[in-house]
């Protein structure tokens, strides 16, 4: 059985005060009790929404780390200081990291190992671009994004991974993948999951979509078999919106 993970990427959206405005507004609402529910805020908030959650089954992510633990990495923050806030999830090799930032699938292994070297659970963000989907090379795209990524992880780790599959072309545009298509490649990454770990990994491994996820899309994504949960952007800012997503 896969619990459900929701989970809510803020990007860079909400000054300190904004960001506890926020989290407090969703933790007085009621949230279904079996889906977990993850808020990824920005490195400046995570200390104050940690505070405010404390006591609630909200969980807290971080949207992006180095892999070091520390060193002279100006501007980088590294897994230990995310730790010792507490943090449960960090979002890894976000689109938005890959396309702005120089992520590289190399990268986002090394950030991927770190992670869960320092028991934080990373959220591993695959999926392919509009030009490349137009060239039917999604599904090369992925595997070899997935591959790359889970290089040196090992089985017993599986459990603690998170998959979101986000076609680039789907991200804040309101076009979402169809349940069907999202369901279809989410399928296709347990698979390669089920050929490198073998099919315990697979039936245990819990895949996100993501990509204009809305109340009004995500029952119809939830019901589908690979889909194990979201990770929304625009819809996350809006605590009633992102209680009916979690309500689905
Ligand atoms: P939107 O929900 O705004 O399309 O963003 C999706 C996303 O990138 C979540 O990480």
């Amino acid at each position: 059985m896969r619990i459900p993970i929701i989970a809510g990427n803020w990007k860079m959206n909400k000054t300190i005060s904004e960001s506890t405005y926020l989290v407090n507004e969703i933790k007085e609402s009621h949230l279904r009790e079996d889906v977990e529910v993850v808020v990824a805020v920005p490195f400046t908030s995570l200390t104050e929404v940690k505070k405010a959650i404390e006591g609630t089954r909200i969980k807290l992510a971080a949207q992006n780390m180095h892999w070091e633990g520390q060193g002279a990495y100006t501007g980088e923050i590294s897994p230990l200081m995310l730790k010792e806030i507490g943090i449960d999830y960090c979002i890894i090799g976000h689109s938005e990291r890959r396309q702005y930032f120089n992520e590289t699938d190399e990268t986002v292994n090394k950030k991927a190992i770190a992670a869960l070297s320092y028991s934080i659970k990373p959220i591993i963000c695959v999926g392919e671009t509009l030009e490349q989907r137009e060239k039917n090379e999604e599904e090369k795209v992925v595997e070899e994004q997935i591959l790359k990524a889970f290089e040196g992880i090992e089985e017993g780790q599986i459990k603690d991974i998170v998959i979101a599959y986000e076609p680039v072309w789907a991200i804040g545009t309101g076009r979402t993948a169809s349940s069907e298509d999202a369901n279809k490649m989410c399928g296709f990454i347990r698979k390669i999951i089920g050929y490198k770990y073998g099919e315990q990994a697979a039936k245990t491994i819990r895949i996100q979509y993501g990509g204009s996820v809305k109340p009004t899309n995500i029952k119809e994504l939830m019901d589908m078999d690979h889909i194990d949960g979201a990770l929304v952007g625009g819809a996350s800012l809006v605590a009633d919106d992102f209680v009916k997503i979690v309500n689905y």
